[in-house]
């Protein structure tokens, strides 16, 4: 989540039922200022680690799924392993999954922390045979700096049945 824009977009074009994770507390709290009060009470916020959730796993039948940046900071095998499962458990069949990562050509590192390296395949080879990959392209970001960050995007639709 982050201080994505993301959230604001989705209120002004009129989606409801956005819920926001992220393990950081200042992280919420400053999107949830500059969203300000009114917007803020549209959203539902949830403070967890995706690698050892308390709460996020207790939500279900979610139509999007979408992670930008995060993935990519999981470094442990175990740390994507409960990604999966999590992701697995609370997006309904027939719903989607947005993963924008560093790509192969992308940096190496972010905020002083190591990352993975994705292509559309290695995600996809990832999420398993539960997830048609129904999109993906190369897009680069330009820092705030002027920085290139070269990200993949893909774009999944679950085939599974969820429980
Ligand atoms: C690089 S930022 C990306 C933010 C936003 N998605 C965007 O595209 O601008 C990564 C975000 O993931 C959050 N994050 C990192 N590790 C996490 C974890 N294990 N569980 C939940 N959130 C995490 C960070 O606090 C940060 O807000």
């Amino acid at each position: 989540m982050g201080a994505s824009t993301l959230i604001d977009s989705l209120i002004e074009l009129g989606y409801k039922n956005i819920i926001a994770v992220d393990i950081s507390e200042i992280a919420i709290k400053k999107l949830r200022e500059r969203l300000g009060e009114d917007k803020s009470r549209l959203v539902k916020w949830i403070e967890d680690d995706i690698t050892q959730p308390k709460h996020i796993q207790n939500l279900s039948n979610i139509a999007l799924w979408h992670d930008r940046a995060l993935f990519h900071f999981l470094l442990e095998e175990k740390q994507r392993q409960m990604y999966l499962t999590t992701l697995k458990k609370v997006v309904k069949k027939g719903g989607y999954v947005i993963i924008a990562s560093f790509s192969l050509t992308g940096a190496k590192m972010c905020s002083g922390l190591d990352v993975m390296n994705y292509d559309q395949t290695i995600l996809s080879n990832f999420l398993g045979d539960d997830f048609e990959l129904i999109e993906y392209f190369d897009y680069i970001y330009h820092m705030p700096s002027g920085e290139e960050r070269p990200y993949i995007y893909t774009l999944f639709k679950t085939m599974y049945c969820s429980l």
